[in-house]
C-alpha cells in the first residue's frame, strides 16, 4: 500500500490536492474542536463572543495551507457546551473580507443587490425565539455595517430549554448559505442534562463529535467550488449548481483522518455537515454499533445497527465498542462506487486500556412522548418538485412556491400538525423545519403522475414504518422519492417567523426554502 508513508518518504510522493487518488489517507490525526469558554458568566447566563474570520489551515499533512472561514478563526468552529435550561448568549461578529473567495451567483435572491459577503448564524435544532433563530434575511456584514431586512439584534439568546442533544451552528445567509458553510462556517453546540448524565455513557475523552463533510480542492490546496454546471449557462455565470459532491472526505476539518482508540466503548456524535452528500456508514470489519440518539436527543432505547444512512444536517449519536477489536485498523466506510469517497476515516485500536471501561449502553435511555395523530388539528400537503427556470436550469421548489411568495405555512401556537412531504422528484431531499423537533409517522408510496395531474394523493401501497435510526426526535428527515413522508410536530415555544427548507444547501439557496410563521392561537 503506497499510503503507509513515513514522514521521511514524503517528498517521494507528489500529492496533488485536486486529485484524490494522489492523497494519502489516514495520515492526520483526527482533530477534536476545542470547547469554547464563555467571555463572561452573568447571572442571566454564559456570554460568548464569536468572530467569523478568514484564516489559513492545514487540512491535510501534505497540502499547502487552505484559506477557510471559521468561527473564531477555526474550521470547524469551537464547540459550545451547555446544560439544559442554562441560557447562553452569543454575540456573533463578522470579521470576514468583503469579497467572497467562492463564485457568487447574482441571479439568486438577495445576491442581486445585497452586499457580497453577508452572514447570519442559525443554531440548527434549537428552540429559540425568532429574533435569535438566524433568519436568512437577518444577515449582517462586517461590523454590522449593513443589515438584512429581518436583522434585529447583535447578541443572540439561547434558552436551551430542550432535552440534551447534539445541535450545530452554521451560516444561513440568504442565497449564499452553500458557499459560507462550504468555506468552513459550522460548529457543534452540545446541550447536556441531568437525565443523560446519570446514564453512564462513555464520556470525557471517550465522547467525540464527528463532523463529516466532502470538499474538492484545487491543485494549490485551495477550496474548489464550481462556478456553474459543466455546460455554462448563458446569462447566469457564475451559476448555482443543482447539486455538489466533493471528491475528498473531511472529518472535523481534516482530510481522511485517523483516530487512535483504546479497546473500549466510545460515543461519537455524528453530524453530516456536507452540502449535498448523503452517507451510508459502516465499519469495515463488519462490527455493529449502537445508535443512542437522533437530531433532537437521546432515543427511547439503543438501536443495534450495521449501517447508518445520514443525510445533510442529520445527526446520529452512536456508541462503538472497540473492546473486541484490539490491534485492528477499522475504516469508517461510506457505501459508494468511488474508491476515495468510500472512505471516511480510520479507527486504530492501538492504545492500551487506560483503566477499566465502566461505561454502559443502557437498555432504556430517555422517555419519548409519542405525538398522537388524533391530536393533529391540521394536515398539510407539501409537494417537493422541480421545474425549469428561465435560464434552463432545474429549480427545486416546495409546494411550487419560491422563497419570496407569501407565507403559506402558518401553524397556530401550541397546535399539533401533520405534514405530508410529497416527493415528486427522483431522489431524496433532507427536509428541515426550524423551531420544532418532530416525529416520523411513516412513509407511504403514492402515484406521482396522478398527483401531478390532479393534486390528489393516491396511495399505492402500505405505509412503511420509519427506520430504526429515525425513531426519536428529528428536525431533518429524508423525504424519499415516490413516497409521502408523514411527520408530526407541535408548534410550541414561540410565535413568529421561522423557515423550513431542504438541507441540500444547493437547493436551499435556490429556492427550496419557505417561510414558516407560527401564529397566536385563537383559543387562548
Ligand atoms: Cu441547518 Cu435552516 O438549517
Ligand atoms: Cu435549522
Ligand atoms: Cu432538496
Amino acid at each position: 500500500m503506497p499510503w503507509d508513508l513515513d514522514d521521511k518518504d514524503v517528498c517521494e510522493y507528489k500529492v496533488d490536492p485536486s486529485n484524490p487518488d494522489s492523497i494519502p489517507k489516514f495520515v492526520d490525526e483526527l482533530p477534536v474542536p476545542k470547547v469554547l469558554q464563555p467571555t463572561k458568566v452573568l447571572k442571566s447566563g454564559a456570554y460568548y463572543e464569536v468572530k467569523m474570520q478568514q484564516t489559513k489551515q492545514r487540512l491535510h499533512k501534505y497540502f499547502p495551507k487552505t484559506t477557510v472561514w471559521g468561527y473564531n478563526g477555526t474550521y470547524p468552529g469551537p464547540t459550545i457546551e451547555t446544560l439544559k435550561d442554562r441560557p447562553v448568549m452569543i454575540k456573533w461578529m463578522n470579521f470576514l473580507p468583503n469579497k467572497h473567495f467562492l463564485p457568487i451567483d447574482r441571479t439568486l435572491h438577495a445576491a442581486i443587490d445585497s452586499p457580497e459577503v453577508r452572514t447570519v448564524v442559525h443554531l440548527h435544532g434549537a428552540r429559540v425565539s425568532p429574533d435569535s433563530d438566524g433568519h436568512p434575511e437577518a444577515w449582517f456584514t462586517q461590523g454590522y455595517r449593513e443589515r438584512g431586512p429581518s436583522f434585529s439584534r447583535e447578541v443572540y439568546k439561547y434558552p436551551n430549554n430542550q432535552q440534551a442533544a447534539t445541535l450545530w451552528y452554521h451560516d444561513h445567509a440568504l442565497g449564499i448559505t452553500r458557499l459560507n458553510v462550504y468555506s468552513g462556517l459550522a460548529g457543534f453546540y452540545i446541550i447536556r442534562d441531568q437525565l443523560e448524565l446519570r446514564l453512564n455513557l462513555p464520556s470525557g475523552k471517550y465522547e467525540i463529535p464527528l463532523l463529516i463533510q466532502d470538499r474538492t480542492f484545487n491543485e494549490d490546496g485551495s477550496l474548489f467550488y464550481p462556478d456553474g454546471p459543466a455546460q455554462p449557462i448563458p446569462g447566469a455565470s457564475p451559476s448555482v449548481v443543482p447539486i455538489f459532491f466533493g471528491n475528498t472526505i473531511l472529518v472535523n476539518g481534516k482530510v481522511w483522518p485517523y483516530l487512535n482508540v483504546e479497546p473500549r466503548k466510545y460515543r461519537f456524535r455524528l453530524l453530516n455537515g456536507s452540502n449535498s452528500r448523503t452517507y451510508t456508514l459502516r465499519l469495515s470489519n463488519g462490527q455493529k454499533f449502537y445508535q443512542i440518539g437522533t437530531d433532537g436527543g437521546l432515543m427511547e432505547t439503543p438501536v443495534e445497527l450495521d449501517t447508518l444512512t445520514i443525510m445533510p444536517a442529520e445527526r446520529a449519536d452512536v456508541i462503538i465498542n472497540f473492546s473486541g477489536s484490539k490491534h485492528q485498523n477499522i475504516i469508517l466506510t461510506n457505501e459508494d462506487t468511488d474508491e476515495n469517497t468510500r472512505n471516511v476515516m480510520q479507527f486504530r485500536v492501538v492504545l492500551p486500556l487506560s483503566d477499566k471501561d465502566t461505561s454502559t449502553i443502557p437498555e432504556t435511555l430517555y422517555p419519548l412522548r409519542h405525538l398522537d395523530q388524533n391530536m393533529a388539528v391540521k394536515v398539510r400537503n407539501l409537494s417537493i418538485d422541480t421545474v425549469i427556470d428561465r435560464y434552463g436550469r432545474p429549480l427545486f421548489l416546495l409546494n411550487n412556491k419560491m422563497w419570496d411568495d407569501p407565507v403559506s405555512e402558518t401553524p397556530e401556537f401550541g397546535s399539533i400538525e401533520i405534514w405530508n412531504l410529497i416527493n415528486l422528484t427522483a431522489f431524496p431531499h433532507p427536509i428541515h423545519v426550524h423551531l420544532v423537533q418532530f416525529q416520523v409517522l411513516d412513509r407511504i408510496p403514492f402515484d406521482v403522475q396522478h398527483y401531478r395531474d390532479t393534486g390528489e394523493i393516491k396511495f399505492t401501497g402500505e405505509p412503511v414504518q420509519p427506520r430504526a435510526s429515525e425513531n426519536g426526535w428529528k428536525d431533518t428527515i429524508m423525504a424519499t422519492p415516490g413516497e409521502v413522508t408523514r411527520i408530526i410536530m407541535k408548534f410550541d415555544g414561540y410565535t413568529g417567523d421561522y423557515v423550513w427548507h431542504c438541507h441540500i444547501l444547493e437547493h436551499e439557496d435556490y429556492d427550496m426554502m419557505r417561510p414558516l410563521r407560527v401564529i397566536k392561537s385563537y383559543n387562548t
